[in-house]
This record gives C-alpha cells, sequence and structure tokens, in this order.
C-alpha cells in the first residue's frame, strides 16, 4: 500500500494565505517552550528569534501561562471602553512607576496601533501637524506608522498618498558612514536642522518619532550626544518626543527600556512587542500633563488593554525585575564578546553591534558593499542545522539576533556553535 505523505502547514498554506502573509521560513511550528520550537515533524530549534522580539521570557513561561488562565477564569473581555478591571489598572500603575512617576497610560493592541495613537496624541496636545521622523525607521504598517517608516521602500509601494507634512532626517549609522561619534552626531542634527531651514519650522512640528535603537533598520545604536541633542532640541521648541520601544523595550536591551541606556525620557513612549510575553497588547506611555488633554472620545477602540494580556504583561514585568534583565545584560555582553572574536576571523563581518540581546552583525562582500546573499545563505543554513534567527537592515545585509532574557550561556554556547560553522561554509 502506498504511503500518502501528509502535508505540511507550509504546503496547505500555499492554497489559503495570499503572498503577503509569506513568513521568513517554511516552518511549521506545534509546540514552544523556553528558548526552544518543535516542527510539526518533531524536531526541535533554539528560537533566537522570539516571533520578532515577543517572547522575551521564553516561550510559554508559567508563571505568565499561570496568571492568564486564572485572568481567563475571572474575565476575558468586558471592554475597556466600558469598565475598569484590576489587571488594566494595576499594569498601568506599574508602567508609570517603571518610567519614574507621573506618567498616564492608554493601551491598544498592536505596535502599529500604540504608534497611531502617539501621533495622534502629540497632534492633539501641540495642535501642529508636522512629524519629523527618521531614515531607516520602521514603527508600523497601518497608514500614519507607515508614513513615519523610512526603513524600506517596498513598505510604501502602491501605497503613496500617505499621511501629509512628515519628514525624514538622518539617523546615525556609523558603521556605513565611518564617521566618529561625534561627526555622526553632527551630520544628522545639520539634516534635521535642514528641514526646519528648508521644509517645516519647528514650531509647525508636532512630533518628532525615534527608535532609541534602530530595529528592522539594521539593529543600530545611536550616540548618546545624538540622544540628548534630540531631547534638548524638542524641548527648545515645544515639540513632543516620542520614542518607539516597540521593539526595544521590555528587557531587550539588558534594561526595562532602551531610554535608559541614554538617560533621555521621552514625553511619549510607545511598547508592544515584549510586553506581554505573545498576549497581543500595547502601551502609549506618556507624560500625565499631555495625557490629562487627551479628551474623551478623541481616541479609543474595542480591544485595548484586553484583561488576559494584561494579567500576562504584569508576569512579565515580575519575572523581568526578578533577574531576567540582568540575565539580558550579562548573557548580551557574553554573546556580542563571541561574536566580535568571530569577527577577527572575518573582514566580511563589518560590525557587530546592539545592547544586551537585541544584536546585529552586518555582512558585507569582498568590494564592501552590502550582502543580503550572505545572510540569506546564513539564516538558511542556521535553521538547517537547528537555529531559527532573522535578518534586518535596509540592505537585508544583517543577521539579527532576538533571544529570550531567560537564555543560558549553554544556549548561546548552541547558538554560536552553529553560527561557526555556517559562516565558515558561507564566508
Ligand atoms: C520599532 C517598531 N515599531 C512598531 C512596530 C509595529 O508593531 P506591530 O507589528 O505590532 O504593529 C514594530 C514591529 O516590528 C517595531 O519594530
Amino acid at each position: 500500500m502506498a504511503l500518502i505523505k501528509q502535508m505540511s502547514l507550509y504546503e496547505r498554506s500555499l492554497a489559503v494565505l495570499p503572498p503577503v502573509a509569506k513568513r521568513a521560513t517554511t516552518l511549521g511550528i506545534t509546540k514552544a517552550k523556553g528558548s526552544y520550537v518543535t516542527s510539526e515533524d518533531g524536531k526541535e530549534y533554539l528560537d533566537f528569534a522570539c516571533g520578532i522580539g515577543v517572547t522575551n521570557v521564553g516561550h510559554n513561561h508559567p508563571v505568565v501561562i499561570e496568571r492568564a488562565k486564572k485572568q481567563m477564569d475571572d474575565i476575558i473581555h468586558v471592554g475597556h471602553g466600558v469598565v475598569y478591571y484590576p489587571s488594566y489598572i494595576e499594569l498601568a500603575e506599574n508602567l508609570n512607576r517603571l518610567n519614574g512617576g507621573n506618567r498616564k497610560v492608554y493601551f491598544s493592541n498592536s505596535g502599529a496601533e500604540a504608534v497611531e495613537g502617539a501621533i495622534k496624541l502629540a497632534k492633539k496636545v501641540t495642535k501642529r501637524s508636522g512629524i519629523i521622523s527618521f531614515k531607516r525607521s520602521f514603527h508600523g504598517r497601518t497608514v500614519g506608522a507607515m508614513t513615519v517608516t523610512a526603513s524600506n521602500a517596498g513598505y510604501r509601494q502602491d501605497y503613496e498618498g500617505l499621511m501629509p507634512s512628515v519628514y525624514y532626517a538622518e539617523y546615525p549609522y556609523a558603521a556605513r558612514t565611518g564617521l566618529s561619534d561625534e561627526a555622526e552626531t553632527k551630520r544628522c542634527l545639520d539634516s534635521l536642522q535642514e528641514i526646519f531651514q528648508m521644509l517645516i519650522a519647528p514650531n509647525q512640528v508636532a512630533a518628532i518619532i525615534m527608535e532609541p535603537v534602530q530595529g528592522e533598520g539594521g539593529y543600530i545604536v545611536p550616540p548618546k550626544s545624538f540622544v540628548e541633542s534630540i531631547r534638548k532640541i524638542c524641548d527648545e521648541y515645544g515639540i513632543v518626543l516620542i520614542f518607539d520601544e516597540i521593539q526595544a523595550g521590555f528587557g531587550r536591551t539588558g534594561k526595562m527600556f532602551a531610554w535608559q541606556h541614554f538617560d533621555v525620557q521621552p514625553d511619549i513612549l510607545t511598547l508592544a512587542k515584549g510586553i506581554a510575553n505573545g498576549f497581543p497588547l500595547s502601551a502609549i506611555v506618556a507624560h500625565a500633563d499631555l495625557m490629562d488633554q487627551w479628551t474623551v472620545g478623541s481616541h479609543g477602540g474595542t480591544y485595548g488593554g484586553n484583561p488576559v494580556s494584561c494579567a500576562a504583561a504584569l508576569a512579565v514585568i515580575e519575572l523581568l525585575e526578578g533577574g531576567l534583565i540582568e540575565n539580558a545584560a550579562k548573557m548580551g555582553d557574553y554573546f556580542k564578546s563571541q561574536l566580535v572574536k568571530l569577527q577577527h576571523n572575518y573582514p566580511q563581518i563589518a560590525d557587530v553591534r546592539g545592547l544586551g540581546l537585541m544584536i546585529g552583525m552586518e555582512i558585507l562582500n569582498v568590494d564592501g558593499k552590502p550582502d543580503a546573499n550572505a545572510v540569506n545563505l546564513i539564516q538558511e543554513k542556521a535553521l538547517e542545522k537547528g537555529l531559527l534567527i532573522l535578518t534586518c537592515g535596509t540592505d537585508k545585509n544583517v543577521v539579527r539576533f532576538i533571544p529570550p532574557t531567560s537564555v543560558s550561556k549553554e544556549e548561546i554556547d548552541q547558538a554560536l556553535a552553529v553560527i561557526r560553522e555556517v559562516i565558515a561554509e558561507v564566508l
């Protein structure tokens, strides 16, 4: 009797999912635990993608599951436009505490939704219409968030006619320009001054939106002096400073929030991804005096701040403060130091960078040009050897590592063994 091979999830997807829903891999996953995922054919993979920086405390953490289950027994949905419930208020209290107090919080579901809300809030309080964003930034796929995104023209293709009055300044990228931190900061601030001089006067600008560490754009860390200068410029002209920490927040960089690395606090902070370890949730955390001007009815949504998501987020905060942030900082230093050692043997590894466990490895070819093909191969071959990783960068030439904050040294060593083998084959 002939054996009929069962179709894989990927094969089945071809009939029912559009190309726009194509995954970074053809993997079908049926289980996830800690730092590992298991495929439909029973193979275990070390997951250094974390669902794109979401499962920051590890897959299916027992404390997150326990809190979410308990919350499900009590309330699944009542609506934050209808009533108040404990997990929502408690989470807002925690986010206020973690951001130094005098903050208020608005919850939504996705990162893009938080970005849309942040832009609306900035416009509402300043009564100005201009927004300045940065080249290589990524803020999401809805129309407002897509407009302030400038990491890849492909995201905007055929959608032009977006939100008006958005301008793009240069974001520091010393690995690419070869300039010192000081000269790179100057180059980027000059581009901002040029926008003010040639395109929109600063008193017409509602907000500057930036990722304190760029994510999709290539895991780029700006100099502290740049971030400080942006804060000063915002203060000088009454511009609202929005930090998008949707990818960099919640322990990812070895601190609870990336702004803590720069000692620069934004007026509005957007959070999502790692906030609830996989339950859909996002937050806008802003100065109370801004939030108090966001009047009833001027923003809203049915599903924001789901009780189960908020309960999961409270567990995430407890776990991160209970030692995982410290672990992320320690493991991040170790992982990066080992990648830097590897870099010494391969001139094509142009840069190893990042904060905590948000690490990028930029690959150039022998002519010094971005090498997306090599990065693709590295990703593919790593997967064959049991390591799930992603890529990023406008030129798609950055290997990105996003392990959970709970990752162990042994797991990093396991990943490094794969990376060393793959790099030796590809470069
Ligand atoms: C910095 C940043 N902002 C916004 C978003 C959009 O978030 P979401 O995909 O949840 O809408 C992302 C997603 O990758 C992101 O990395």
